[in-house]
């Protein structure tokens, strides 16, 4: 089988994949980047080396997603719940992240890049949550791809932070609790304009969703990697999507509803 499976060229675009189906890519794809530790303990390193060598993996997949069309790329760089790990991972992964964010900030924008992030960002070290801040103020213009990452991130909490929201503007009357339907619920979101993720990846051979945009990923197909974040880069990528373009999407209905074109809007909206 032909395979693409080099890194792109920053400058410019690498060849596609002849199996895959431009027309059909995932407008948005998630990823849980699991097996950085792991990685790293295989080969006798300290856990921080698989982060570092993980920003190659971020790196690379970024590139694909811009070659492929994805609109959004979400990925989930540190829970809330990685604030229980060792104080010194902790503070590394959040040096890691300014510094990538500070390096990389000159290629995002060459890709016409948004940054974004969602979760409690005043959660963050001062400095890493300036370099966040400025990260997305640089590129709020940019019309290109959505790259969203999640920090200090809960799905559950991203919840609660919108039920908040919420209940405060039912008191101040801006909205009538008994309209609140799906739709309505799902505006109080960190990043209500975006899509929800059609494909959701995990690395790490792990099995689980670990609080990661639980409303969001409501109908998203699954693509379970055996690989190690650092490990995985263009060719396992390009494996995802394939992956994803062999599913057929039901949303709910049957095979024969969605061959002949029927949709409906689910849910209680
Ligand atoms: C999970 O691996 C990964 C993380 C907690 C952080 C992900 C961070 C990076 C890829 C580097 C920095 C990110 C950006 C966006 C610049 P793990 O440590 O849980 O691995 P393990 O399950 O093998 O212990």
């Amino acid at each position: 089988m032909p395979s693409s499976s080099r890194d792109s060229d920053p400058a410019g675009p690498a060849s596609l994949h002849p199996e895959i189906d431009a027309a059909h890519v995932p407008r948005h794809v998630a990823i849980i980047m699991d097996g950085n530790g792991r990685w790293a303990v295989e080969r006798g390193l300290e856990r921080n080396a698989g982060h570092r060598e993980g920003i190659e993996s971020v790196r690379e997949i970024i590139r694909a997603c811009r070659d492929y069309g994805v609109e959004v790329l979400t990925l989930y760089a540190f829970s809330i719940e990685n604030w229980n790990r060792p104080k010194g991972e902790v503070s590394e992964l959040m040096r890691l992240l300014e510094e990538y964010l500070e390096t990389e900030l000159a290629e995002v924008m060459e890709h016409g890049a948004q940054v974004r992030s969602i979760g409690r960002l005043d959660r963050l070290p001062p400095s890493t949550r300036r370099a966040v801040e400025h990260a997305v103020a640089e590129t709020a213009d940019n019309e290109g791809m959505k790259l969203v990452f999640a920090l200090s991130y809960g799905g559950r909490t991203e919840i609660v932070d919108a039920a908040r929201r919420l209940a405060r503007d039912a008191e101040l009357g801006k909205i009538d609790p008994e309209g609140v339907d799906e739709k309505a619920f799902a505006s109080y979101l960190y990043a209500a304009d975006l899509p929800d993720p059609d494909l959701l990846i995990r690395t790490g051979a792990e099995q689980r969703v670990s609080n990661f945009l639980l409303w969001q990923i409501a109908y998203a197909e699954l693509h379970l990697s055996e690989r190690m974040w650092p490990d995985f880069r263009r060719a396992e990528f390009e494996a995802a999507i394939l992956d994803y373009q062999r599913r057929e999407r039901r949303f709910g209905l049957t095979s024969e509803q969605v061959r002949d074109g029927e949709a409906d809007e689910g849910g209680d909206s």
